[in-house]
């Protein structure tokens, strides 16, 4: 392991622990997460939620606009969203400065006298790029006191390979530090044990795998290949269409795990993200889109809330041993992700502060042997 991955690790291990506000909590910024579900937000209500320790009001214009704003009065720091949206305006609850919900651009300064000197429109609160797409309301995180970089990017969206398709969401939330939600998300070897069921598999299923890693940019994806035989799903999938089903999974910074899985013209996409909400606390927000006929939403729910279900149970349990602060171990091959995820990491952070490339831990494909 090199010495920037053990710093992160014991920096992560650590701010996982500590609330004091001062030590640094391991988020990345500068990306696009989904805030929250596009529905969430109607007519002129405002909500609030948090992203890496950010309180934000979330709201969209009468023009339909999403906008995200830091949930504070520049004036007296006052929540805003204790205040007034009138579709373009928030207007704050403690002394009524009007904000424009678009910019965050101040408007108006009740208490002004026409001898004040005071340019209101210098005074902004603050505000995120927010941008709506696959059912979320994504907003790009820049660190306070920083300015986000020029060209930021579009935010992600789910990859689909036909016109007609179904869609749906799922949420839960981990008691954790987003590290442990990825690398728990990344993490081949805990399968047998946590997602045993009758529909999956059982712990007897075990056995050993061999899998085709190549490097990709701010990530690393596992090789397109047929999935596993003793999994029931994939057995159905291959007798509907009578050809190879081949799996394609894609880890990319700063949180984000896409499946592809495809068999002639059928297919099944879905992505999950880790969002850092505080430093000890995680959501995992899955997204899922098929156009397999014989797949109907509910049946995929109930199977996919039983697999979110089980790991949130797992990581509520790891919470437990992880307050008292032990020593952790990586191992090879099972935990190499959750090594090249860490050392992605620290190459990004050290890429940005240097100001040079940013180095990728793998230098080619690379074959990873396991158990599960
Ligand atoms: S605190 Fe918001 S207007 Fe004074
Ligand atoms: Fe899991």
């Amino acid at each position: 392991m090199n010495e920037a991955v053990r710093t992160i690790l014991q920096t992560n291990n650590q701010a996982a622990r500590q609330s004091a506000p001062e030590s640094d909590p391991g988020f990345l910024w500068d990306f696009w997460y989904p805030a929250l579900r596009s529905t969430k937000i109607r007519g002129n209500h405002l909500v609030t939620t948090m992203l890496l320790e950010v309180p934000l009001v979330v709201g969209r214009t009468s023009e339909g606009q999403p906008f995200a704003m830091r949930d504070s009065c520049p004036h007296r720091g006052i929540p805003l969203s204790y205040g007034r949206f009138d579709g373009q305006t928030v207007e704050c609850s403690y002394h009524g400065w009007r904000f424009d919900a678009a910019t965050a651009r101040c408007v108006e300064i009740p208490s002004l006298t026409n001898q004040d000197k005071l340019q209101v429109d210098r005074v902004f609160a603050g505000h995120y790029p927010c941008e709506e797409r696959d059912g979320y309301v994504w907003v790009c995180m820049n660190a306070p006191g920083s300015r986000l970089p020029e060209n930021i990017g579009a935010a992600p969206a789910l990859p689909v390979f036909s016109q007609k398709y179904k869609i749906t969401h799922l949420a839960c939330e981990l008691p954790s530090h987003v590290d442990q939600g990825i690398i728990g998300l990344m993490d081949p070897a805990h399968g047998p044990f946590v997602h045993q069921s009758w529909f999956w598999r059982s712990k007897h299923s075990i056995h050993a795998k061999e899998k085709q890693f190549e490097p990709i940019p701010y990530g690393f994806r596992m090789s397109p290949h047929s999935p596993s035989a003793n999994s029931a799903p994939y057995q159905v999938l291959k007798k509907m269409t009578g050809e190879t089903v081949t799996t394609t999974i894609d880890f990319v910074l700063p949180n984000m795990r896409l499946e592809e899985i495809r068999s002639g013209k059928l297919w099944f996409s879905s992505r999950a993200t880790v969002t850092p909400v505080r430093r000890d606390l995680c959501r995992i927000d899955f997204v899922a889109a098929w156009n397999l006929f014989f797949l109907p939403v509910p049946l995929f729910r109930m199977f996919g809330k039983t697999f979110l279900r089980q790991d949130q149970e797992t990581m509520i349990k790891q919470a437990q041993g992880l307050k008292h602060d032990p020593r952790l171990m990586l191992i090879d091959d099972a935990d190499r992700p959750a090594k090249w995820y860490f050392a992605l990491k620290a190459n990004l952070l050290e890429a940005r502060r240097t100001g040079t490339p940013m180095a990728h831990p793998m230098s080619g494909p690379v074959t990873l042997r396991w158990r599960s």
